[in-house]
């Protein structure tokens, strides 16, 4: 697939005015994104679980009106959102030339999360990729010829995805589930760095329904932002290793995904979440997005694995909290743990429980 065939060919119906609703939910990456190129291209190839409970649910609604360009309003929880509009605008810049349609449109956006606003957990991924899924259902609706690509229901899903990674590169692997590749590997056929795809090879059953608790550390808006620290990365010393690094490590998890090896599985993990930060670490301007408490539960995660055996393993976004990935079998004994010796560590005592699922679906 190359960008071209993301532009549509006309339209051949008219929408007049109605709504669409998807749901989108956010996703871990095990092995990082962190610098790009282009237009929103990812440096390195990432994969990611989806996530199931952390999700937006967004209502587009639509009323044509005539030419002279897009025109619409976001809501958050029933109340608008005007400091949402700047990056919403951007995205509808970057897609306009792949739905044309839009400019002759009016749309209320309407998005609520299932988590909270102020978690500190990026609902850029979740948000983008249910507003792009209701785009594209609307796109649909401009077509009758059932030969049409956008019949298609992979394309589709393609296509969302594709447009979700114009608004937040992650978002591209929030549409499919529950293991999502995005950036071209040699070795991972089918992948693109135009949109995420599923992990296309044998899944051990040890990482089905895996779990991820993610802690609150710090519910404030990070002060450095994921667009400053991907531009950083131009400039960082170590750039080129790191990303022929996450290319090697997603070449190394396609053997240990396959066996169900969770030792290797949590060296790899922790390891790219760690080289994340270190990259955060070397840029110039640098910054460090960890704190205190984020390394008290590394240090909590490590003595427990070591006195338990437990296969538990930690993981970070860009950003304080923490993510802590087990399997399912381990469920209750980690449940007592996190809730007895890690919520301590967490802003209000606040975590949520998550667990590995499917992608974006109509609500
Ligand atoms: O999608 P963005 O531009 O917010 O970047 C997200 C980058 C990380 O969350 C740190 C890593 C990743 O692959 O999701």
């Amino acid at each position: 697939m190359t960008i071209q065939d993301f532009i549509p060919s006309p339209y051949t119906e008219i929408a007049k005015n109605a709504s669409v609703s998807y749901q989108s939910p956010s996703n871990i990456a095990l092995v990082k994104y962190w610098g790009k190129y282009g237009e929103q291209l990812p440096q390195n190839a990432s994969v990611s679980f989806t996530l199931s409970r952390c999700k937006s649910e967004t209502t587009l609604h639509f009323e044509k009106k005539n030419k002279g360009g897009y025109d619409f309003e976001v809501y958050l929880d029933g109340v608008r959102e005007e400091a949402f509009e700047p990056k919403i605008h951007k995205f509808f810049q970057r897609v306009e030339q792949y739905l044309p349609f839009i400019n002759e449109y009016r749309f209320v956006i309407k998005t609520q999360n299932t988590f909270p606003h102020s978690s500190g957990i990026a609902s850029s991924a979740s948000g983008m990729s249910a507003l792009a899924m209701c785009l594209v259902a609307l796109e649909c609706q401009l077509y009758n010829d059932k030969s049409n690509l956008l019949q298609n229901n992979s394309y589709q899903l393609q296509k969302a995805s594709f447009l979700a990674r114009l608004g937040s590169g992650s978002a591209a692997r929030s549409i499919n589930g529950p293991l999502v590749v995005w950036g071209a590997h040699p070795k991972i056929e089918g992948s693109s760095n135009l949109f995420g795809t599923p992990y296309p090879y044998k899944v051990h059953e040890n990482f089905s329904n895996y779990h991820d608790t993610i802690l609150l550390v710090d519910k404030a808006q990070k002060q450095v932002s994921s667009t400053v620290g991907h531009d950083l990365m131009h400039n960082n010393p170590y750039a080129t290793q790191r990303f022929e690094k996450a290319n090697s490590n997603l070449q190394e998890l396609i053997p240990i995904f396959e066996s169900g090896d969770l030792d290797s599985f949590i060296a790899l993990v922790e390891s790219e979440a760690l080289q994340l930060h270190a990259m955060m670490m070397a840029s110039s301007p640098y910054f460090i997005l960890m704190k205190p408490n984020t390394l008290e539960i590394i240090d909590s995660i490590w003595n427990f694995r070591k006195t338990t055996h437990s296969k538990v393993c930690f993981t970070l976004d860009a950003g304080a909290n923490v993510h802590v990935l087990y399997p399912s079998g381990e469920k209750k004994q980690l449940q007592q743990f996190i809730k007895n010796e890690l919520s301590k560590y967490c802003k209000d005592g606040t975590y949520i429980d998550d667990v590995v699922g499917f992608g974006a679906g109509v609500i």
